[in-house]
């Protein structure tokens, strides 16, 4: 075994919050279980936004407390602001993760603030949050790129970041938020990180849009990094974010990283099970891009039970 990488599985956030199938809270935290089943380890399950942003999380108040037993799981939600924080709080929230985008425009679209405004209001979420005993940790979205502003500069990430280190953040999430990253620039921003925070604070977030999800995700595994966002089935994406596609498939991570000697906890055949159940949920057919090549294993198998019977 090369080591161990983490999955942090965000299909109930990023996943479901821009599908237009409305998804009810009893499939939502089935959902969960088929989850916690094949072995993930931890999970971003929701969001405390404003219901009228985004009415896909309305239910994250009652959703949270439902979710299965936290054993081996450590469960997250996306809060944008210190009202986000107190219904997270409320709901038995254990980690809280704060959105900022890394352009002015990307924060005023997606949290109707400006980028100085959104920091000082991340700021001042983590320091309660720490206070009140909770995990905190800050996405630095749009880090390579922003669909209104165009290529993002580097050194702008890394002082955002610096920020949210030094408001009390215990992780940064670096997240290619429409997927317009390539992994030469992946691996370059990424060990910049490195060489400046410690790499177990540091996680990335990426979306598949351009295929490069998996080459953008080895790219960062490179630089030592060792905790990555990814969604099942390879759904997902910001509503506010015009071209993101969805998020890299935790399938695929799993397929990558076992395939190379990590060891994830996550089970496949239990993993595809899930896999299945969002197509069900979503009545359309998901899947990363191995999902044909998943599908071909399951006929295989059936053959050689066939032929042992
Ligand atoms: N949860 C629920 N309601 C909230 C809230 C929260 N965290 N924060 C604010 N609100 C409510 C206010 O109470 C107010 O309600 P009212 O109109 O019934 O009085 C309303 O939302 C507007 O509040 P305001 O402070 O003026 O916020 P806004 O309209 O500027 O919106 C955000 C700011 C951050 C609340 C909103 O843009 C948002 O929730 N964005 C989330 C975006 C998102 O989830 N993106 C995808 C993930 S990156
Ligand atoms: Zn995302």
């Amino acid at each position: 075994m090369s080591g161990s990488v983490l999955i942090n599985e965000v299909g109930l956030r990023d996943g479901l919050q821009n599908q237009k199938v409305a998804v009810s809270l009893q499939d939502k935290l089935r959902l969960a279980q088929a989850l916690v089943d094949s072995g993930i380890r931890a999970m971003e399950a929701t969001s405390f936004v404003s219901p009228r942003a985004v009415p896909q999380m309305a239910d994250a108040d009652e959703l949270f407390p439902g979710l299965p037993a936290p054993g081996r799981i450590a469960y997250s939600a996306l809060v944008p602001n210190l009202r986000g924080l107190e219904r997270a709080v409320r709901a038995g929230v254990g980690e809280v993760a704060l959105v900022l985008s890394a352009t002015e425009t990307m924060n005023r679209r997606n949290i109707n603030m400006g980028l100085e405004e959104a920091t000082v209001v991340c700021e001042q979420t983590i320091v309660q949050a720490r206070e009140q005993g909770i995990r905190a940790k800050a996405y630095v979205a749009v880090a390579f790129h922003c669909p209104f502003e165009g290529p993002v500069d580097p050194d702008v990430v890394l002082a955002l970041g610096e920020r949210m280190f030094t408001a009390g953040a215990q992780e940064v999430t670096i997240a290619d938020t429409i997927g317009a990253a390539a992994p030469t620039g992946v691996f370059e921003l990424l060990r910049r990180c490195v060489g400046e925070w410690d790499a177990g604070s540091i996680s990335v977030h990426l979306h598949d849009t351009r295929a490069l999800g998996l080459a953008n995700a080895w790219a960062a595994l490179q630089t030592g990094i060792r905790k990555f966002d990814a969604s099942i089935g390879g759904i997902g994406g910001c509503p506010f974010a015009p071209g993101a596609a969805g998020n890299v498939a935790t399938e695929d991570l799993v397929v990558l990283f076992e395939g190379c000697g990590y060891d994830t906890g996550i089970d496949l055949q239990e993993l595809k099970r899930a896999v299945a159940f969002v197509g069900d949920l979503l009545g359309r057919p998901v899947g990363g891009r191995s999902s044909r090549w998943l599908a071909l294993q399951d006929g295989k198998k059936k053959n050689q039970d066939a032929r042992e019977q």
